[in-house]
This record gives structure tokens, sequence and C-alpha cells, in this order.
């Protein structure tokens, strides 16, 4: 059977997959309580259609950071993206270019900036930075961003140390030893990547310490990982472009909200100051359609890219952003509105709450 969503590119997915990578891209930290949350709670709210309205014309089109892009939907930064097909990367920057939208490129990936640029000569592509304690190093990293014309640099901040996933555990998942990982400051530890991911993340790095990125690199900065009010105004407050609403799809600290949750309070709380981003158990267009009126200005998906990509390469990730794209375009007519900027709090009522 030919999928025809999300969750019908995840069982096919899983089908090719072997076992453990499967258990890496699907799993979660702990019991999972917030990967489950994630996706569930795009049930706990409902969406309030306004009729006759002219949706003779519409437009999925959104401007990120200055951008325009085809899709209120970024391709969020997945690590080893060889484990799910070989082209990788490459074949995911192909495919977000062709779709009109953003990719985010990986600290923890299987290519160099440079290499992922050359995939996708002149589309708009964002860096994702594990910022290591080797200082020089992730200087010259920055500078090699900077030289492959990258639009964004992104900086995740929910990961001082990694979450600790079981499915991991229990699947005894390694890497393999021929995986490139060009942009580290010191060899993977392969066997045990968990603790070794600690090794190329900086613990002790404090807000201040945005000031060094932000004279090193000149790109604008989003932050991804926020989860409160406050953490999204100081990220106002030092400078950034953008945050992401986001807990990593439920990968880091498990039992924090569901990103959809906390999106309202983040929104509110910095107004025009920053742009709002949000990620986490999209699975479908009415999903971001929701995250737009919730205060997102765009969504990013890891896990439903991922699983296009492991069922046909860049193919299967240009067919699942077309889908989303489709069922966003769908949606919006039958919201009643011509673009997503039109999608607005109004749009949205909690689950049998009375408006
Ligand atoms: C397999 C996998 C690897 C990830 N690797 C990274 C990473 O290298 N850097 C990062 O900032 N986020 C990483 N994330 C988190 C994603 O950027 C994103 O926040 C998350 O996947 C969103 O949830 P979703 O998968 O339900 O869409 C990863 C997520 C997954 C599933």
């Amino acid at each position: 059977m030919e999928p025809i969503n999300v969750d019908n590119f995840e069982a096919a997915a899983r089908e090719r997959l072997d076992p453990g990578v499967y258990a890496y891209f699907a799993g979660g930290a702990g019991d999972e309580q917030t990967l489950r949350a994630n996706s569930a709670a795009f049930g706990r709210w409902e969406l309030r259609p306004r009729v006759l309205v002219d949706v003779g014309e519409v437009s999925t089109g959104a401007t990120i950071l200055g951008s325009e892009i085809a899709l209120p939907l970024l391709v969020a930064p997945t690590a080893f993206q060889r484990l799910a097909h070989p082209d990788g990367e490459l074949a995911m920057a192909r495919a977000a270019a062709a779709a009109g939208t953003i990719m985010c490129l990986s600290t923890v990936s299987s290519v160099s900036p440079a290499e992922l640029a050359e995939a996708a000569p002149g589309a708009k592509q964002w860096f994702q930075l594990y910022w290591s304690q080797d200082r020089g190093f992730t200087a010259d990293l920055l500078a090699a961003v900077a030289e492959a014309r990258f639009s964004a640099l992104v900086l995740t901040v929910n990961l001082p140390v990694a979450g600790r996933r079981e499915r991991d555990v229990r699947a005894a998942f390694t890497l393999p030893d021929d995986l490139p990982l060009p942009n580290l400051p010191v060899e993977l530890a392969r066997r045990d990547f968990h603790a070794a991911l600690g090794r190329i993340v900086d613990a002790t790095l404090t807000w201040r310490d945005l000031e060094w990125l932000r004279s090193t690199c000149e790109l604008p900065l989003v932050v991804k990982g926020v989860l409160t009010a406050e953490d999204a105004l100081l990220a106002a407050e030092h400078g950034a472009a953008a945050v992401v609403v986001s807990n990593h799809g439920g990968r880091q600290l498990d039992g924090v909200p569901a990103a959809l949750d906390v999106l309202p309070e983040v929104g509110d709380a910095v107004g025009e100051r920053v742009e709002v981003l949000v990620d986490g158990g999209i699975r479908r267009g009415i999903d971001v359609l929701k995250a737009l009126a919730l205060g997102a200005r765009a969504a990013l998906t890891g896990r439903a890219a991922l699983w296009g990509l492991a069922t046909a390469g860049e193919e299967g990730v240009t067919q699942v952003l077309g889908l989303l794209r489709d069922e966003i375009e769908l949606g919006l007519k039958l919201l009643g509105c011509r673009r997503p900027d039109e999608v607005t709090r109004s749009h949205v009522r909690r689950a049998g709450s009375l408006v």
C-alpha cells in the first residue's frame, strides 16, 4: 500500500530500518511521557472554522526571519541522517529546497556545511550548533557555516547533556564505524554515543556566553529548546531573532509539557520581540494550523521528514513535505483562512471548553 499520510510513512520506515536505528529515531527519554504528550496535545485543541470567507485563492507561504518559504513548516535538525538513507542530509536538503522550505543541518551530521550547501545551491539553510568546550573548534565551524552562506544559526540550549533514551539502551544501539561526523571536535565513541554527546556540548554555558557567539557569528540567532516565558524573554534580551519552543521531540527532560501547550505562554511574553517557532509531534497539516493559532509563525518537523527519508530517500521526503503542504492548504480553506498569517487564536479552543 502506498503511504498517504505521515503515519503510513512511519510504518513503511519501520519496516525498512534496522530495529536499533528505528528505536533511535522514534524513541524519547525516560518513560516517554513528554514524547506522548507532544502528539496528544494536538488532540486537546479544536479548530473553530469561519465560513463564507473567500478561499478561492489560498497561499501556504510564510515569512521566517525575512525569508519567504512555501509552507509554514521547516525541517528540524536531526542527527545521523545517513542511518535513515545512504544519501542522508544531502537528500533531505534537496527535498526541502524543492518544497520551498528551509532545512536545518545538525552539528551531528555526516556532511560539512559546505557539502550541504553544494547539494542544494541557492537554497536557504540554517545550521544547528552544539557548542563544544573547544572554542577554537566552534569558531572555525561557525566560520565554515558563514562561508557556506547559511542564513541563520540555531543554538540548541536544552542539551547540556543527552537525555537517557531507554529504547536505545534496550536495543543496544551503537553507531556504525564508517559514519562520517565531520563537525565534531572529538571522535564520537560509537559504542556509547549518549555519553559521548555530553563531550561535544559545553555544559557550563550560560546566557552570558551568547555575547561571544554573537560577536563570532553575525547570522541571525535562533534559540532552540525553550519551554518557559522567562527563558524566551532572556533569549530576546540576549539578541535572539527567534526562539523554537521545543522539548527536543521528547528526547531530553521527560515530564516537561508538550511544546504546543507552552506556545501561548511564550507568545504572550515575547509579543513581536522575537519570532516564535515550535516543534514536537507534528503529523498532520491541521497540527501546523493549531500551532499557528496558538502563536507560532511556523513549525518544524523532525521525525516526519526522517520517515520520508528512510522510506524513499529524497523522493520520500518530497512526498512527506508535499502531503503536509497539501493538508495545510486544505485545512486553511476549510478553516476560512487565505494565508497562514490569517490563522489566529480565535481559530482554536480547548477541546470541550465553552468559548
Ligand atoms: C532522531 C532525532 C535526532 C535529533 N537530533 C537533533 C540534533 O542533532 N539537534 C537538535 O537540535 N535537535 C535534534 N533533534 C530534535 C529535533 O530537532 C526536533 O526538536 C524534534 O524532532 C521535533 O519533534 P518531532 O520529531 O516530533 O517532529 C532530534 C530529533 C530526533 C527524532
